[in-house]
């Protein structure tokens, strides 16, 4: 066995974008695509040469050959060991675990996230640091330079690795280490949560159902929730990580998990439903006929967070990023610790959470975590919340009326408008950059625009500036519009509509969100024209 140096060509378009680099399946599964990645990868970080790293995926179409060919380049750069999930098995908070945990080099994570998986859907592969979080931009950027001017990438021609037998082999030299996929994942939440408690909660009948959407998070569920917390067997359902996600699209939102949704707002609803996505990094709660919106899980979360043993201590403070609705900041306010608005994207948390200056973390789009790994956690989001419902002995509706009653209510939404054409999309937020000048004091739907502005974030940590971050327009009364372009799409462009709306209360807090945001959404779509852009007035996904 040797590593062969193999000559090849840059390919375009190898630039990851907001987590990792995304492409349909059949483009990484081209000649050379997913090698010249990686090298890049290997390349970017200063090489591979005696290190160790971690590797795992959520199981799509493609993840165990991408496994081999990774271990094959790993061996062919010189790595000393590869920590890799049975089956080439690992939700992304579990390999940010395992990446802190055996103090490792950094790791490489198969997911394209919650975008669907098949021959013909996509694929991904992101980098992780040694502190278990996504490369940051100018990791990612490093990356993106050396795919432009790559010659060769290093490669073992040593066979494969069986990677369903856990234990250590070697790969041309190099430790292959299969670990269970679940138990150290399961360990740590363990050791966050009060188990008793929430055990004596099913013991006593608390209905729940977990939807992981035929991705990965399946056997983390059922041994955490089934097996070591005594849910009813049967609880997770989808339970099976299937290469095609059994044609599901794994977004845990109202519109893609509607299984779960129709359960619970059906007449023998369980007490508590969630789902997770693709790579189990995200979550969405459901009350018996409730849904929860991320920005007030946050919110609700870090207002609790102290019944739960991991977080007794109290929270050094929380972030959110730019479009996430302020609903965590009113809690910190109460709570007098600090609250940071980062622009989107969980690699802008990093820093805050190794500083110690975040606990909590979340983003709008389902995303919530804490300090415990360096990316969001699915599970772990369900799992603090069944901790607070088993210590506060209420029912998810009662703690959300509590909630608003308290901090007042942030009315939020986001509006997707899917695949458009690129050029016009960029052509709208063009427009709708120039004009900002203009819209301070101009009466739009009835508000006043007090201000406007191109979101750019200063670190507070190392001073690394972000610019171009997000389009927000601020109302007199608090509103807020947000536009901003996906960077995790692979087909034309994603327009993200978020429209928030505070009602102090006691009046007016339980309105159905999209009246209560009426006039905000039609400011936007007034201001950017959305319309006479990209011809769409109707967005493909609220949440
Ligand atoms: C989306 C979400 C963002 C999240 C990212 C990765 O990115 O909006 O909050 O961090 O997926 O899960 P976007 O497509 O908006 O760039
Ligand atoms: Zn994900």
């Amino acid at each position: 066995m040797t590593a062969l140096t193999i000559a090849t060509r840059p390919i375009d378009g190898q630039k990851p974008g907001t987590s990792g680099l995304r492409k349909k399946t059949p483009v990484f599964m081209g000649a050379h695509y997913l090698e010249n990645f990686v090298q890049s990868i290997f390349d970017a970080i200063g090489g591979a040469e005696g290190k160790t790293f971690v590797l795992g995926g959520d199981g799509r179409y493609f993840n165990g050959r991408a496994a081999q060919i990774i271990l094959r380049m790993a061996a062919g750069n010189g790595a000393a060991k590869v920590i890799v999930g049975q089956n080439a098995i690992l939700s992304t908070p579990a390999a940010s675990h395992l990446i802190r945990l055996n103090k490792t080099d950094g790791g490489i994570i198969l997911s394209a996230s919650h975008n669907p998986g098949g021959p013909e859907a996509d694929f991904g592969v992101k980098f992780n640091m040694p502190n278990g979080g996504p490369a940051p931009e100018a990791v990612t950027e490093a990356m993106f330079r050396h795919s432009v001017d790559i010659t060769r990438y290093r490669i073992s021609d040593a066979p494969d690795v069986d990677l369903a037998r856990i234990g250590t082999a070697t790969l041309d030299g190099m430790a292959v280490e299969v670990v269970d996929s679940v138990a150290d994942y399961a360990a740590l939440m363990e050791s966050l949560f009060d188990f008793p408690a929430i055990r004596d909660m099913f013991a006593a009948g608390f209905r729940m159902r977990f939807d992981a959407m035929c991705a990965v998070t399946g056997p983390y569920a059922r041994e955490i929730l089934e097996n070591r917390l005594g849910a009813a067997p049967g609880t997770v359902v989808h339970a099976t990580p299937l290469p095609d996600f059994g044609g599901m699209h794994p977004d845990p939102n109202p519109t893609w998990a509607h299984e779960l949704m129709a359960e619970m707002t059906g007449p023998e609803a369980p007490d508590f439903g969630a789902a997770s996505d693709g790579d189990g990094d995200r979550n969405m709660v459901v009350g018996r006929g409730l849904y929860v919106s991320p920005s007030d899980s946050l919110a609700v979360l870090a207002a609790n967070a102290h019944l739960a043993p991991g977080y007794a201590r109290g929270l050094a403070g929380v972030a959110r990023s730019m479009p996430t609705s302020a609903a965590v900041d009113r809690v910190a306010r109460a709570l007098g610790i600090d609250a940071y608005e980062t622009p989107t994207g969980w690699k802008f948390f990093g820093n805050l959470l190794d500083a110690g200056r975040a606990t909590l973390c979340g983003e709008e789009s389902f995303g919530t975590g804490s300090d415990h790994v360096r990316e969001k956690d699915g599970l772990w989001a369900v799992l603090l919340w069944l901790n607070i419902l088993a210590r506060r002995r209420q029912s998810v509706a009662e703690i959300m009326a509590e909630h608003f009653a308290r901090f007042g209510r942030n009315y939020y939404s986001r509006h997707d408008f899917e695949a458009i054409e690129t050029a016009a999309a960029e052509t709208m937020m063009a427009a709708l950059r120039m004009s900002f000048p203009r819209l301070p004091g101009r009466i739009v739907a009835g508000m006043e625009i007090a201000a406007a502005d191109d979101f750019s974030f200063t670190d507070p940590v190392d001073g690394s500036v972000s610019r171009g971050q997000g389009l927000r327009i601020l109302f007199a009364n608090g509103a807020r519009i947000v536009m901003r372009l996906s960077g995790t799409g692979t087909e034309g462009a994603t327009l993200r509509l978020y429209l928030e709306r505070y009602a102090p209360g006691p009046e007016g807090l339980d309105l159905d969100p999209q009246q209560a945001l009426a006039p905000v959404i039609q400011a936007a779509h007034a201001l950017a024209r959305i319309e006479a852009y990209t011809g769409r007035s109707t967005p493909d996904v609220i949440t």
